[in-house]
């Protein structure tokens, strides 16, 4: 290199290679493309999501461990990581579906991915149809000739209702349609929807795979090569690719997931139960709680129940308002399932889309509050919890 002049010796700058030892940290490969010796394995990695990394689009190493690091833990055989979770969920749907496809989706959906079911019948001719999220039959008594998919969240949002995955996801399965699991709720510590049938899993890794509210991204997983293979390749003409500052990010995250779920499960518990005996409350809404609609369902297939639920306060919005204006430790702020304890009133954020009538048929008032039970102190939690109702009382 010594002969050659700056101006080409400062754009060669040595690239690190290391021999003899490696990084105990997945490393952030920060290069937009890489550098081959040989012709064909270039070609080669071209055509498939597993081959030799080529160009950040296509894949990037630090993005690849985050896919398969998911993908091992919900028993998939590979990912396709995402630049939110919405880019997650829409490179399957947009993947897999064709105009004059039927999809079979459960009522109850996270808001984006409503909107986006909602623009596919619309603008883009996919035909759809509602079920309840556990009525096996209604998938059945749904069917058409054309039925491609059915879609389903593991535990639904707000009101945390818990999909009967084994249930609907045979009902699928008799009738050969692919079914899309969205496990954000519940992660994968606490449920592995492949294991009952499902053949997609995405998550919002911005939530709890993340788990430290400082980055956004998403993830698809599957259960077969031929569809990891088929979302892939749509995903690189999309382009709504993860990044690989935000996939190293999220890995950090995922290696304190099952101690932050352990905590995130047990605070919500606590906090939900004793609202459920507060007298300024009407109603709690948690599925680990026995009075809940999914509680028995959900106790057959899930270790715990997650760290989300909702309450209805007694005094309507205006006690809602008061709540959420009272609260210190708690923050009012959108998302979830990071490490603190985050709240919203859905009539008014994740659900304005929805006419007082769809609220009311999902059973979300004017005085429901979101909880997203963080890693706190439980005790210190309800103090706070504790300080906010009694204002709401008076
Ligand atoms: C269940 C669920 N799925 C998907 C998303 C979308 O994820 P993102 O905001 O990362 O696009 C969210 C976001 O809140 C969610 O709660």
């Amino acid at each position: 290199m010594s002969s050659l002049r700056p101006e080409t010796r400062t754009v060669h700058l040595p690239r690190p290679s290391i021999e003899g030892s490696r990084p105990i940290a997945a490393p952030i490969y920060q290069t937009s493309g890489f550098v081959f010796d040989d012709p064909a394995v270039f070609a080669d990695g071209m055509r498939r999501p597993d081959g030799a990394f080529v160009y950040g689009r296509l894949s990037n190493p630090t993005v690849r461990a985050l896919e398969e690091a998911v993908a091992d833990l919900e028993g998939a055989v590979g990912g396709v990581a995402a630049g939110s979770g919405m880019g997650a969920i829409n490179v399957v749907l947009l993947g897999l579906l064709r105009s004059g496809d039927h999809l079979i989706a459960q009522r109850a959906l996270y808001g984006g991915t409503a909107s986006m079911i909602a623009d596919l019948a619309e603008r883009f001719g996919v035909e759809v149809t509602y079920v309840p999220e556990d009525d096996p039959d209604a998938v059945r008594a749904a069917l058409r000739p054309n039925s491609k998919m059915l879609y389903l969240e593991t535990i639904a949002n707000p009101m945390t209702q818990v999909a009967d995955l084994p249930g609907m996801c045979a009902a699928a399965r008799e009738a050969g349609l692919v079914t899309v699991v969205d496990n954000t709720f519940a992660s994968p510590i606490l449920c592995r929807p492949i294991e009952h049938g499902a053949d997609v899993v995405v998550h919002s890794t911005t939530k709890y795979l993340g788990g430290h509210t400082d980055v956004v991204g998403g993830v698809a997983v599957f259960a077969a090569e031929e569809l990891h293979r088929r979302v892939w390749s749509f995903a690189i003409e999309l382009g709504a690719v993860a990044d690989p500052f935000a996939a190293w990010l999220t890995l950090r995250g995922m290696q304190t997931l099952p101690l932050r779920m352990e905590r995130h499960c047990a605070n919500a518990r606590l906090l939900a139960t004793r609202l459920a005996e507060h007298p300024a409350v009407a109603a709690v809404h948690w599925p680990g709680l026995p009075g809940h609609p999914s509680y028995e369902l959900a106790a057959k297939f899930l270790p715990d129940f997650g760290g989300v639920f909702s309450f209805d306060l007694a005094g309507g919005r205006e006690a809602g308002e008061t709540f959420m204006r009272s609260v210190r430790l708690a923050l009012l702020a959108p998302s979830l399932g990071g490490v603190e304890t985050l709240l919203l009133h859905p009539a008014t954020t994740s659900h304005r889309g929805q006419s007082p009538a769809e609220l009311a048929a999902s059973g979300i008032g004017e005085g429901t509050v979101r909880v997203s039970a963080g890693i706190e102190h439980p005790e210190d939690l309800w103090a706070d919890f504790a300080q906010a109702l009694e204002k709401c009382a008076g």
